[in-house]
């Protein structure tokens, strides 16, 4: 879990600063305020690597670079380890490197990480198969540093070059899902799970039968039942279908490979789960957006009753915010809105009271959502 973010010289603002919350951290703000860029900052805070540094196919991600390159630079965070010790860390960036630079050696472990980028990609680091190996007393980084998928590698697989030899790390949906259905195992099972628990109320989302594109294409592609045909081939399936779908594949490839991969060491699976998802309602109708951010916090349960996941999300919608209404606890949550002060991008945690004018859902300085700071003076 990540508990807090101070940034120096880097990103929208000359400095930033974030405590962050256990449970939900949800940041709002007009375009190009630094949304993605805080959840990237905070995948790396996690991981360590930059979501573009680990897979060139991602158009996002990037290394972050200094506002002023003569100025120093920092990141500096803390996380709390799966051992629940909290640790900080302090990194530079060094312009001849081009890299981030703090103590050598072995990160604290995050539990498992899931970035769900904007256009469709996801990127995964997972305790089991990701964090160093011990080679004598040192310290080590020689396992893949992390899952980064591109949107397409998502559907058709993911390759990477693990020292020196190419290995596919991941089949991608199309092939996996129609393995786990010929398989009848407990990876169909929890797919079919996991895609009833992100459907909008009421539209559950349910496999129809395998079904062929084409005459030449060899290969049965899942479907889903739709109320006017009851097998529209996954890759026909409409935009917010396919995100939701993807985004059940990814959590149960996580969570299926993470299993193994724990029980292969001798180890407890993981309970602790960060999530970062960038504009979580992308292409999805209102009632699904008023449903997602629950839906989440459902989807962790069921893998495992005991884990805990901090989710930081980016969202445009007034609905996200005002899914929340029934859910919202201070102690738990935080939202933080990005606004333009004296040219700068200026960070704000908010109280949310709810609202029933949804002009105001989004806004934090409206007469029904009061800065977080005035809140406090007001408090004495
Ligand atoms: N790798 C980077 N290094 C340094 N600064 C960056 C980097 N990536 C983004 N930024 C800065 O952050 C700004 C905000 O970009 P960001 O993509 O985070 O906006 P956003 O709030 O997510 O907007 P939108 O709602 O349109 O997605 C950019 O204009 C740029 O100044
Ligand atoms: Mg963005």
């Amino acid at each position: 879990m990540l508990t807090n973010l101070k940034l120096k010289n880097v990103g929208p603002a000359p400095e930033t600063e974030l405590e962050f919350s256990p449970r939900l951290n949800l940041f709002t703000g007009d375009n190009g305020l630094g949304k993605t860029f805080l959840l990237d900052v905070a995948w790396w805070a996690l991981t360590r690597r930059w979501p573009h540094e680990v897979n060139p196919n991602l158009v996002s991600g990037y290394t972050a670079k200094p506002r002023e390159p003569k100025q120093a630079a920092t990141i500096d965070f803390s996380v709390v380890g799966k051992s629940g010790k909290t640790s900080q860390y302090t990194a530079a960036y060094i312009p001849r490197d081009e890299a981030w630079v703090g103590k050598a050696g072995r990160p604290t472990n995050p539990g498992l990480v899931l970035y769900a980028h904007a256009d469709g990609g996801f990127s995964l680091w997972d305790p089991a198969r990701n964090y160093w190996l011990k080679k004598g007393n040192i310290d080590v980084q020689e396992r893949i540093p992390a899952f980064v998928f591109s949107p397409k590698e998502v559907w058709e697989g993911l390759e990477v070059d693990s020292n020196g030899n190419s290995t596919i790390v991941c089949n991608g949906l199309r092939r996996d899902w129609s393995r786990w259905i010929d398989q009848q195992g407990e990876n169909k099972a929890l797919m079919e799970r996991v895609l009833e628990t992100l459907s909008p109320p009421g539209e559950t989302l349910r496999p129809g039968p395998m079904r062929r594109l084409s005459l030449e294409d060899a290969r049965d592609i899942p479907t889903l039942a739709m109320p006017y045909d009851p097998a529209v081939p996954v890759l026909h399936a409409s935009s917010g279908v396919r995100r939701v779908v993807a985004l059940a594949y990814m959590l149960v490839w996580a969570w299926s490979e993470h299993l193994r991969a724990a029980e292969l060491l001798g180890e407890e699976p993981t309970r602790q789960i960060v999530m970062l998802f960038d504009e979580i309602e992308s292409h999805l109708h209102p009632r699904w957006q008023r449903s997602i951010l629950a839906s989440l916090f459902e989807v962790a349960k069921a893998f495992n009753d005991q884990a805990n996941l901090q989710l930081l999300a980016a969202t445009h919608s007034p609905l996200v915010l005002a899914s929340l209404e029934p859910l919202f606890d201070a102690e738990m949550d935080a939202w933080f809105d990005i606004d333009v002060l004296e040219r700068n991008a200026h960070i704000k945690r908010c109280t949310f009271n709810g609202s029933d004018e949804i002009s105001n859902w989004l806004s934090c300085v409206t007469n029904v959502y009061r800065p977080y700071d005035q809140v406090f003076s007001e408090a004495g």
